[in-house]
C-alpha cells in the first residue's frame, strides 16, 4: 500500500495525516502555529511527519501551504497570513525529512481532495472556496488542477471587491478576504462588542465579557444557538462570498462550487444566504445553467487528503 503524508499549513495550525490511495486517513496529528517564523514552520512540519512516519510506511509528502506557490511546486513565494517569503520549502523539507516532497497551495490541495474523493467527485470542472483564516481558491479545469503560468492561480481571496477598502495582508486594499474570511468575521464581532453595540451583548457575554476572547468557532456556536447578531455576522460574510463567487462563475463556468474551510462548519447558516446572494448576482441568471454550490464533504480534512494525493501526481 502506497501511503503518503499530507500536511496542511494554515494561518493558525499545521495539520498532518497519513493517507492511503483511496483518500482514507489512517492517522492524523496537528500543532498550533501562532506566528511561527519560516524555520519554526519547517521544523514543526518535519517533526509532525517524523512522528507519523514512525508508525506508517510513508513514501512521499505533500504540503498544502497557505500562500503563493511557484510553478515548480517547490517554493512559497509569498503568504499574506504566514511568515513565508521566497522559501524553498521543498528542498528545506526534503533535507530534514529524507523523502520526496511536493508543495502546493492549501486551497488547491483542498480542491484536489474534494475533486478526487469528495463533493466534486462527479464533475470535471470545479471551483473550491476555502473560508478560514483567509479565503482560498482552487480551480479544477477538465479534470486538472489549474495553476496558471507561474503557479499561484486561483488566489480568489485577493479578488478586489471594495476599492480603497480594508487593508489586506497581501498589501492591497479591499480584497474579498477582508470581508469574507473567518478573521474578518472575528474583526467585525470584536469591534461591535468592544464598541458597546447592544446587539453584540449576548456574544460578548459568551466570551466572558472580554471582546478579545471572541473567536470564529464561538460566533458559529452562538449563531447555532440562535443569537441574531452572530447569525447576521455569518450571513453578511456569506453575502460577500456569494457575490465574489458570482463573478468567478461568470469567468470559469464550473459545474460545481465547493465551500470548505473552518467557517463552512456553520452549515446552512452560511450556505443559505450564500446561495441566494450568488443566484441573485449571477450574470445571465434565468438564461443559463447555474453551478451547484455544495458544502465540502471532506470538511477540514480536504487539504491533507488532497496534498497527500497530489504528492503522488
Ligand atoms: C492566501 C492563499 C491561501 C488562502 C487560504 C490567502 O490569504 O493568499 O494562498 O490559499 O489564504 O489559506
Ligand atoms: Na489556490
Ligand atoms: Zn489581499
Amino acid at each position: 500500500m502506497t501511503l503518503a503524508c499530507g500536511v496542511d499549513v494554515g494561518g493558525t495550525k499545521i495539520a498532518g495525516a497519513v493517507v492511503d490511495l483511496e483518500g482514507k486517513i489512517l492517522e492524523e496529528a496537528r500543532v498550533e502555529s501562532p506566528a511561527m517564523d519560516a524555520e519554526a514552520i519547517e521544523q514543526a512540519i518535519a517533526d509532525l511527519v517524523a512522528d507519523l512516519r514512525s508508525r506508517h510506511e510513508v513514501e512521499r509528502v505533500g504540503i498544502g501551504a497557505a500562500g503563493y506557490v511557484d510553478a515548480k511546486r517547490a517554493s512559497v513565494m509569498f503568504a499574506p497570513n504566514l511568515a513565508l517569503r521566497d522559501v524553498d520549502l521543498k528542498s528545506e523539507l526534503e533535507q530534514r525529512i529524507g523523502l520526496p516532497v511536493v508543495v502546493e497551495n492549501d486551497a488547491n490541495a483542498a480542491a484536489w481532495g474534494e475533486f478526487a474523493f469528495g463533493a466534486g467527485a462527479d464533475v470535471d470542472d470545479l471551483l473550491m472556496v476555502t473560508v478560514g483564516t483567509g479565503v482560498g481558491g482552487g480551480i479544477v479545469l477538465d479534470g486538472r488542477l489549474y495553476r496558471g503560468a507561474f503557479g499561484p492561480a486561483a488566489e480568489i481571496g485577493h479578488l478586489r471587491v471594495v476599492p480603497e477598502g480594508h487593508l489586506c495582508g497581501c498589501g492591497q486594499r479591499g480584497c474579498l478576504e477582508q470581508y469574507a474570511s473567518g478573521r474578518a468575521l472575528v474583526r467585525e464581532a470584536k469591534t461591535a462588542a468592544a464598541g458597546g453595540v447592544d446587539a453584540a451583548e449576548p456574544l460578548l457575554a459568551l466570551a466572558g465579557g472580554d471582546a478579545e476572547a471572541i473567536t470564529g468557532p464561538l460566533v458559529t456556536e452562538a449563531a447555532q444557538a440562535g443569537d441574531p447578531f452572530s447569525i447576521e455576522l455569518i450571513a453578511s460574510l456569506a453575502r460577500w462570498l456569494g457575490g465574489g463567487i458570482a463573478s468567478l462563475v461568470a469567468v470559469l463556468d464550473p459545474a460545481a462550487v465547493v465551500i470548505g474551510g473552518g467557517v463552512s462548519e456553520a452549515g446552512d447558516l452560511l450556505m443559505l444566504p450564500l446561495r441566494s446572494a450568488f443566484e441573485s448576482q449571477l450574470s445571465g441568471r434565468g438564461h443559463r445553467p447555474v453551478a451547484e454550490i455544495r458544502l465540502a464533504t471532506l470538511g477540514n480534512k480536504a487539504g491533507v487528503i488532497g496534498a497527500a494525493d497530489l504528492a503522488r501526481h
